[in-house]
């Protein structure tokens, strides 16, 4: 969360950094704000949305705003509210340093206190004015930016990525990071640093990724990078892989609906070149698994979070279904404090469309140590969950601008079908489930089509339904992860108090709050379950609930008792999960437009969630 750029050069750095931090809002968006280094070094913060930093700059002194040397902020409050005090950057002492932020400090109370007895007093509530005074403590000392904050660094636990400037070191960023991304991008007489490659893409293609622990001095002409000993670095350059393309809203009103409209081809590009057709092998090359080792995997263990646990329950019922390995799904969050059972024989598998996700990088971090293999399925093939990985499944689906996971949570369930399908067919199991799915797949992308063709349909319902302030999501089986992936959208972007629930569950608890003012959507897959979900509509139907259905197959006893249905081509119980989402990802958007949220960046959210 919170998003950092930097640059030094001989461009006007003002236009540089907001533009970056305009490419870096979903990362945050509460606050933000600037330094800018003249003769002094000069600060602009505003609190809320990007937008208001730029009214008040065009209240600013021009010629303060004239410099080639600058680094910027985007907000997701940690600690201290979103104001103008707490926002970034945070000076030392006598204001002679600049400090931008991405992560927690966890022990910034002792190291408060032990600056407190020395003098030093603060303004803000945050850890990173304490990072901010520790800097100037140390530079104090040592007279120099990068030892300062190699020194404090050594004192603080947590996570960061810092890019820092004093005023009397003209031209320069010092840099570091620990569990926190941050990249220096590479250019001709000028340099910039981002904490994501959208911030920098327009400027370069090139750019060297730091290691934790590692501090950059960087001036426009030169990138020094120094390991934790000390000792120079020689990190590669490498080169970026999106296009500024990705980045515009190609005529539609939002992010999230141009990527629910991207579907059906994210699912071709995956399924490209690994299925030819339904009876020819998977081809998964990615896989670094021997035939040995797959055979001795006796469980498997999905860790994620939000909408990628989601997949990840999608995922255990592909997996036991088709190689009937054990499989056990769990958030990140809840995985690192208990003591899980790993070994080399357990596969452990982590979904993350950002590959940043602070929880599962801990999660990962702690099972590498247990020597179980771990595979990665990620949008990210650069981050830090990628670079953890022992395979890496890179989902492809392009760049996600909008907080709310849409396109990213296809591709990572078309991941998790391959991996399934692959082992299956390693293990010579599940020969006709493999070729029913294989088949089923490949005619995905023209369902996923004849789904958004029923916007207009989705949108009528969605209008119907926006007043309400509860929401109830009900399916079986498969389909139950996709009742809490459709109750998350909902409550993400419209703040409608939505929830899943298992359909067999509602009469143990939830039924109780059913009336005519709890709307029930009910996903019914003509399959195992179909029957068991159309008596637990019943019953809710005979507590007033209004029903809407999302099936596949509508009948005479459909229509008696839903008050909307919206009807979706006929497929596969085992690959349903990926069309149904899809009507339930429309519903969500257009209920929050109508209702006039700010859809692709719903409040307190954040695309990557970078802390604990
Ligand atoms: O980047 P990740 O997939 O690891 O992120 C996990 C969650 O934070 C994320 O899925 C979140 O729930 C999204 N806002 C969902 O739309």
């Amino acid at each position: 969360m919170c998003g950092i750029v930097g640059y030094t050069g001989f461009q006007n750095a003002i236009h540089i950094l907001m533009d970056g931090l305009s490419h870096l809002e979903y990362r945050g968006y509460d606050s933000s704000g600037i330094a800018l280094e003249k003769d002094e070094i000069n600060i602009f913060k505003a609190s809320g949305k990007l937008v208001n930093l730029v009214e008040s700059l065009k209240k600013a002194d021009d010629d303060k705003l004239d410099a080639k040397t600058g680094i910027g902020h985007i907000r997701w409050a940690t600690h201290g509210l979103p104001t103008v005090e707490n926002a970034h950057p945070h000076t030392s002492s006598t204001g002679d340093i600049a400090l931008v932020h991405n992560g927690i400090i966890e022990n910034y109370k002792e190291v408060k206190s032990f600056l407190e007895n020395k003098g030093y007093s603060f303004k803000s509530q945050t850890d990173t004015e304490v990072a901010a005074m520790l800097i100037g403590y140390e530079y104090d000392i040592h007279k120099d930016l990068k030892t300062a904050v190699e020194a404090a660094i050594k004192q603080l636990k947590g996570a960061w990525a810092f890019c820092v400037m004093h005023k009397n070191e003209k031209g320069t960023i010092v840099a570091t990071r620990k569990n926190a991304p941050l990249l220096i991008g590479v250019g001709e007489g000028e340099n910039f640093l981002a904490s994501d490659i959208p911030a920098i893409i327009k400027h370069t293609k090139r750019a060297i990724y730091l290691n934790d622990g590692q501090i950059a001095k960087v001036t426009p002409d030169l990138i020094e990078i120094f390991n934790p000993d000390g000792t120079i670095a020689q990190n590669k350059v490498e080169v970026l892989p999106f296009e500024p393309m990705a980045l515009s809203k190609m005529g539609y009103k939002h992010f999230m609906l141009k990527e629910i409209h991207e579907q059906p081809d994210v699912v071709r590009n995956i399924l490209q070149n690994k299925i030819k057709d339904e009876f020819s092998k998977i081809l998964l090359s990615d896989v670094n698994l021997s035939e040995k080792q797959l055979k001795d995997i006796n469980r498997i263990q999905i860790i994620a979070c939000g909408t990628s646990l989601h997949a990840g329950l999608v995922g255990k019922y592909i997996i036991e279904e088709l190689t009937g390995i054990p499989t056990d799904v769990e958030p990140s969050s809840e995985y690192i404090y208990r003591s899980t059972i790993a070994d080399k024989n357990t596969l452990v598998i982590g979904i993350s469309q950002s590959g940043e996700t602070a929880d599962t990088i801990t999660a990962i971090k702690q099972v590498k140590e247990k020597g179980s293999h771990v595979l990665i399925i990620t949008n990210r093939k650069e981050s830090l969950l990628a670079r953890l990985s022992d395979s890496l499944l890179h989902v492809n689906a392009g760049i996600e601008v909008s907080v709310a996971a849409t396109k990213s949570y296809i591709a990572q369930l078309m991941s998790l079908y391959l991996f399934a399908i692959y082992m299956a067919e390693t293990l010579n199991k599940s020969a006709d489930k493999v070729q029913e799915i294989k088949h089923e797949l490949l005619t995905l992308p023209s369902k996923l089509e004849a789904v958004l063709s029923e916007g207009m349909k989705i949108r009528e319902i969605a209008k119907k339904y926006s007043s309400f302030k509860n929401f109830i999501f009900i399916a079986r089986g498969i389909n139950y992860p996709t009742a809490l992936e459709g109750a998350l959208k909902l409550k993400e972007i419209s703040y409608i108090n939505a929830t899943g629930y298992a359909a067999g569950e509602l009469k143990h608890g939830p039924i109780a709050m059913l009336d005519e003012t709890m709307p029930v959507l009910a996903i019914m897959n003509k399959g195992l379950v179909y029957d068991k979900v159309m008596s637990n509509c019943e019953e809710a139907f005979a507590r007033q609930a209004r029903l809407i259905g999302v099936a596949n197959h509508i009948d005479d006893k459909h229509k008696a008792i839903f008050n909307d249905y919206i009807l979706i081509p006929d497929i596969s119980d085992l690959v349903s999960p990926a069309l149904n989402i899809t009507v339930l990802q429309l519903l969500a958007y257009h209920i929050a437009e109508y209702l006039g949220k700010d859809v692709d960046q719903p409040r307190n959210l954040a695309k990557s969630v970078t802390v604990e």
